[in-house]
């Protein structure tokens, strides 16, 4: 698909049009990763992060957030729970939080593959090569890490560097990659600033990245940060701001399944908060294949507020799976099994 044709149905407004849209989408779905759906279940292991990226709650001036950081023997009863719950994956999500160090998460990773047949995937931010290294060694299979918007300059705006490093995200996976990692990677959709053209990139890119894994998002602003506050961005030309919309995310999601047909591609969280009721559905039915129940301790949940209102806040772990289960079920399909290991690489593509 050429960059404009992406835009085209960025854009499009006619609703039959669109409805085509998710028909390709769901076909390209069912045909290249079949009607199972697969259960990750995400343990959001530390709210700690030293970095100040301008939309997100969890970020190092936000002085509002409790911060906790998971003991070792609580993550393995999370882990021994998911197992139980029939899930394949553990996802081990963190704000950029040093407190985790190499030694420890490595010991912590060997114990989960060596106790349990999980597939462990992580997210815990930008790295160093020795740390996804020493990861990868002790048995990590996956790695997640957004590159959030293509467009350079307002990536900048938004992600302010550590002192003396620069942010590049696009390096680091090819260090993930050339170390065994399945990649995951993804943006959020209508970031103030981001225009149509900057989207249509962003799901080119997704093709080029040649992922294993695609999760997209809304934006959502989260009052106790910048962006929320609306603050410091300038605004594109009139008519060219995407929208932080759940319209604009099933678009995104079909087309990324129409560009990336073997990628397992969730239904987010930030998509089932626009849309209590029918996100997670919809997203599904339009080119999603994966959902990420959450697994963490109710104690901790309400302290991840990457946003505000999240979906599944108070849930238990027990009533998540119940509820995406079930979701599942109701339109015709399939709980994986297994740990679904994305299908990207290993068999030819079947496009339509
Ligand atoms: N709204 C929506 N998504 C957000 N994320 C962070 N902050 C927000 C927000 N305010 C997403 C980013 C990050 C992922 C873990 O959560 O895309 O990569
Ligand atoms: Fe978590 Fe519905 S998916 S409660």
């Amino acid at each position: 698909m050429t960059r404009d044709e992406i835009r085209q149905w960025l854009k499009t407004a006619d609703e039959a049009r669109l409805e085509e849209l998710w028909l390709r989408a769901d076909e390209v779905r069912r045909r290249n990763v079949g009607d199972e759906v697969h259960l990750r279940g995400l343990m959001e292991i530390s709210n700690f992060c030293v970095r100040s990226c301008r939309y997100c709650g969890l970020r190092v001036e936000n002085t509002g957030v409790v911060r906790y950081r998971m003991a070792e023997e609580e993550i393995m009863d999370c882990a021994r729970q998911a197992v139980a719950f029939g899930y394949g994956t553990v996802v081990l999500q963190a704000g950029e939080d040093y407190g985790i160090e190499r030694d420890w998460m490595a010991e912590l990773i060997r114990r989960i593959k060596g106790e349990t047949p999980l597939a462990v995937t992580l997210s815990l931010g930008e790295r160093s090569e020795d740390e996804f290294a020493a990861w990868r060694e002790a048995g990590a299979d996956r790695y997640l890490l957004r590159f959030e918007t293509s467009n350079r300059a307002l990536y900048d705006a938004i992600h302010p560097p550590l002192a003396g490093r620069r942010s590049d995200r696009f390096a680091l996976f090819h260090t993930l990659k050339e170390l065994g990692y399945e990649i995951g990677s993804g943006i959020m959709i209508g970031i103030p600033g981001q225009t149509y053209d900057d989207l249509a990139w962003d799901i080119e890119i997704f093709q080029i990245l040649d992922l294993d894994m695609i999760g997209v998002g809304p934006f959502i602003p989260h009052p106790a940060t910048p962006l929320g506050r609306m603050r410091g961005t300038h605004a594109p030309p009139a008519g060219e701001q995407v929208p932080n919309s759940e319209a604009m995310t099933y678009r995104v999601m079909a087309l990324a399944r129409l560009v990336s047909p073997r990628a397992n591609i969730p239904a987010t969280s930030a998509l089932a908060t626009l849309n209590l009721a029918q996100g997670r559905e919809l997203g599904l039915m339009r080119g999603g294949n994966v959902v990420m129940p959450n697994l963490t301790p109710q104690e901790y949940r309400a302290m991840y507020e990457i946003y505000p209102a999240k979906a599944c806040i108070d849930e238990t772990a027990d009533q998540c799976r119940g509820c995406m289960t079930g979701r599942i079920r109701s339109i015709g399909r399939a709980v994986g099994s297994g740990r679904g290991d994305s299908p990207n690489r290993s068999r030819a593509v079947q496009s339509e």
